[in-house]
Formats: C-alpha cells, structure tokens, sequence
C-alpha cells in the first residue's frame, strides 16, 4: 500500500508496525494546535487510525497545571516539574503506548522537549529533566514550529482573542525559544510557523510521509 493510493482505503484501517509518534513543539502561539489537526485530518484521510492528543492533558495533573496558568508562583519551580511529570507518566500509560502498541499514529501537541525549554527557562537543570524524561517513548519525529515570541503573542491576543498566560510573557518566550533553538536531537525537524498555514501543513506532512515510508518499509522491501 502507498500514500498514493488513498482514496480507496477505509479510515483507520490502516496500522503502522509500532505505530508512529509525532510531536509539535515551539513557543506559545506557533500554530502547534492548527497543525495538529490538519495532520490529523490528512493522516485519517489517508486512511490510518489516528490518536489526536495534548499535553498539558485534561486528567488530574493537567487540571492542576492549569490552574498555574493563572499563578505560576503558587507551586515551587520543583514542584511544578514534577506536575508536568506526573502527568506525561500518566499519558504515556494510559494514551500514547496502548495507541502505539496499536499500531495507531500518535500525535501530540507538546511533549517532554516543551518540558526541557519551558522548565529549563525557569531555571531548572537541564540533565535533570532530561533523567525525568528517560523512560518515555521517544518521538519519532518532533516538529519544532518557529516564530518570533512577539508574533507568537500577537496571534493569541489577535486571533485567540485570550491574554496571554504567565508562562506566555514575552521574556520568558524568549529564554524558551532559545532552549528550543539549541536542541540537537536527531529527530527534530525545524518549520518556519511564519509562513502561511497551508505552507506549513505541508512541510509537516513531508517529514511525517518520510517517516512514515521508513516504518512501513519492511526489511527486505524493494
Ligand atoms: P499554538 O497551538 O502553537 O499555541 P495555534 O494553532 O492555537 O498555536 O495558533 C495560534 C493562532 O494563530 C490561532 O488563532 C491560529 O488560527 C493562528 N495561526 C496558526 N498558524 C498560523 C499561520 N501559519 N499564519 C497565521 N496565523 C496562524
Ligand atoms: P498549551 O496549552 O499547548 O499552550 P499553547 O496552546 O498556548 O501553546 O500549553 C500550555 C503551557 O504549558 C504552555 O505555555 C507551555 C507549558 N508547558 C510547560 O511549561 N512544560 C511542559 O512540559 C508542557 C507540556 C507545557
């Protein structure tokens, strides 16, 4: 089966050996959430079983980190790490492995690399949230969508029409994106957010058709 020959094929009928796991990730106001559901949508059509998801989740310790949002100072900086921790653990279990063990593409808006900028920018020990990380499914591609922290403001006071939260201040988005901008891991893949949202959907979707042709490609293929 190829992606060419989509429009015969039910959706989620399609399983991939393993799954595959994506991840958007960028500063506040990147287009994350956008993106993620054009993905979803195109991979669906394609006819693949697709799980859309988030973190912050909306479980227990996602509604706690929320709460942050308002006041950040209520919780130590520890304290808030391990919020974001708890949380992810708890996805992981629940969500992401079962979905992948299905066979399922998993995509997710945010994952541990917004935990090593964000709560790296708030002065946390990068090696530490790196060991708090360790035992989590690694992504097989993560999209960092970049764009200037003031246009990332702009878009959620103009187009989300919401103030930004504490987390979204524009020095602390600059700390961040400079995290973000050092990262090395070699399935990271960079994408102007400035550009237009059908330019961008389709640099996420050749990346993720790359990968996706790499793990259904049997040994032996070809
Ligand atoms: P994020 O999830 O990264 O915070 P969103 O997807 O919610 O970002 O996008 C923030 C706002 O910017 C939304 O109103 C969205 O419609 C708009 N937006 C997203 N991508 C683009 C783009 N490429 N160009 C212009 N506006 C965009
Ligand atoms: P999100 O709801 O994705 O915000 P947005 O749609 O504006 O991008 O994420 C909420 C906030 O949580 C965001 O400011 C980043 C922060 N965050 C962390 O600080 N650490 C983490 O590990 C995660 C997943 C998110």
């Amino acid at each position: 089966m190829t992606l060419a020959e989509e429009d015969s094929v039910p959706q989620g009928s399609l399983r991939i050996p393993g799954g595959l796991f994506v991840v958007f990730e960028g500063i506040d106001g990147t287009g994350k959430s956008t993106q993620l559901l054009l993905l979803a949508e195109k991979l669906r059509q394609l006819g693949y079983a697709v799980v859309a998801t988030c973190e912050p989740t909306n479980g227990p310790y996602g509604r706690m980190i929320r709460e942050l949002f308002v006041d950040r100072d209520t919780v130590s900086r520890e304290e808030e790490l391990e919020l974001f921790i708890a949380d992810r653990k708890q996805h992981v279990q629940e969500v992401i492995t079962p979905a992948l063990s299905e066979g399922s593409a998993v995509i997710c808006d945010r994952y541990y690399l917004s935990t090593i900028a964000y709560q790296g920018a708030n002065g946390m020990d990068p090696e530490l949230i790196l060991e708090k990380n360790e035992n989590f499914p690694i992504p097989d591609l993560a999209i960092i969508l970049e764009i200037e922290p003031a246009q990332g403001i702009h878009r959620i006071q103009n187009q989300r029409n919401e103030h930004p939260n504490t987390f979204e201040k524009e020095a602390n988005l600059q700390k961040v994106a400079k995290i973000f901008a050092s990262m090395q891991q070699d399935y990271i893949m960079r994408i102007n957010g400035s550009d237009s949202i059908e330019n961008v959907h389709r640099r996420v979707f050749e990346a993720v058709a790359k990968v996706l042709a790499q793990k259904t490609t049997q040994p032996g293929d070809g």
